[in-house]
């Protein structure tokens, strides 16, 4: 489905949804496209929200690749700066069995479990976004 958002307050709530909905439903990994800006992790801090976790604690900064807040069972992983790294190192499955996962920059993994959601956000304009869910 599509929805276009209108404000980083709206991406920020539609997030807090989409989060209460896959933990009702056990899905435990979320895949985020989009190019730098289009709000990757303002919908992060909202899916973080459903799982208790403060919107401040969730960093903006692509430098950390996984911060993890396994007393939450949430992991949110931003792949920018994989070059350095090999999927490997990282071990990312090793997460996704352990909790929840939201990636930014999700292109630049291989395999995703069968049961992700993949999220496509679109900058449309300024405060546009084009919100393209694929359960
Ligand atoms: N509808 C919207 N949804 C999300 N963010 C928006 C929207 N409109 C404007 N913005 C702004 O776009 C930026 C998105 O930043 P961020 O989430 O860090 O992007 P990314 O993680 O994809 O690089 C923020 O500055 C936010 O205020
Ligand atoms: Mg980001």
């Amino acid at each position: 489905m599509k929805i276009y958002t209108f404000s980083e307050k709206d991406t920020k709530l539609l997030g807090k949804i989409i989060g209460s909905y896959i933990k009702a439903e056990g899905i435990k990994v979320v895949a985020l496209y989009g190019e730098m800006g289009a709000g990757k992790t303002v919908f992060t801090k909202g899916i973080a929200s459903a799982f208790g976790i403060q919107e401040k604690d969730i960093m903006s900064s692509s430098f950390v690749i996984v911060s993890n807040y396994e007393d939450k069972g949430f992991f949110h992983i931003d792949l920018y700066r994989l070059e350095n790294l090999s999927e490997e190192d990282l071990d990312l499955w090793e997460y996704f069995e352990t909790g929840t996962s939201v990636i930014e920059w999700a292109e630049k993994i291989e395999d995703l479990p069968e049961n992700s959601l993949k999220v496509k956000i679109q900058l449309v304009d300024e405060n546009t976004r084009l919100i393209s869910l694929e359960f």
